[in-house]
């Protein structure tokens, strides 16, 4: 479990988007994070678990490492009633588990959001996924999922500008939905990090290898060295 660094302070606004327990922990130790995200693709190509059998038993691990913080798992059915079942079923793993469901399916099925619309009056936590637009974002919100996932990175890939889309949808959900909450997903560039939090997300969930990118500065590096030199100097050595 999670020490929660301190309680009168607002959380994180980090989280790690992967399902290597060994990074989770690394920067949790840090208390830098205050949540996880997976997906199928994730878990797919992390191979922490090869079958369905083990992603529950890894999920369980993930999330007791990350608990009281949350994490989101993912749906795997494109059929409602399946997807609602599974979704009640990853909500009954842990106390912690927030459920993500794509805001429609591959071939513009719109029922995903009537499963959202009913998972979250049935009380389980939705993280609305694969959000491309502001308004699919609002959307989302409006059909109850507690946090909305628009994905930048992919934003960008397509020439839009990622940043401005995150601003629209703040200004919409402070508008209709001040409840639910933006997270930054897809994240590509270290940059990101800054540029997307001050566009108005809540959150932003970052690659592993990005966040070391952000964090490591190699002027840090020499700055540092300089010191250990000097302290050493001053010290006799
Ligand atoms: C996180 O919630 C998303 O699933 C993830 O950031 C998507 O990233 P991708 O666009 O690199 O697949």
């Amino acid at each position: 479990m999670a020490e929660v660094r301190n309680k009168n302070k607002p959380i994180s606004p980090l989280f790690i988007d992967t399902s290597d327990p060994e990074v989770i922990e690394t920067f949790l130790k840090m208390g830098v994070i205050s949540g996880v995200t997976t997906n199928p693709t994730i878990m797919f190509k992390e191979k922490f678990a090869t079958n369905e059998v083990e992603v529950k038993k890894h999920s369980l691990r993930l999330a007791k490492l990350i608990d009281p913080f949350p994490i989101s798992l993912e749906v795997t059915s494109n059929d409602p009633k399946e997807m609602i079942s599974q979704a009640k079923e990853l909500a009954g793993w842990a106390r912690n588990v927030v459920v993500k469901v794509p805001v429609h399916g591959p071939a513009g099925e719109l029922y995903y959001l009537e499963v959202i619309n009913k998972l979250a009056v049935a009380g389980v936590k939705i993280n609305c996924t694969a959000i491309m637009s502001p308004i699919q974002g609002l959307m989302a919100a409006l059909a109850g999922a507690t946090y909305v996932s628009l994905f930048g990175g992919r934003v960008a890939n397509i020439g839009h500008d990622a940043s401005f889309e995150f601003r629209k949808l703040r200004d919409l959900l402070d508008l209709h939905a001040p409840e639910a909450k933006i997270i930054a997903a897809s994240s590509r560039e270290a940059y990101n990090i800054t540029e997307w939090l001050l566009a108005g997300c809540d959150i932003i969930t970052v690659v592993p290898d990005l966040m070391k990118v952000f964090l490591i500065h190699p002027y840090t590096k020499e700055t540092v060295q300089m010191f250990l030199d000097d302290g050493a100097k001053l010290k006799g050595k």
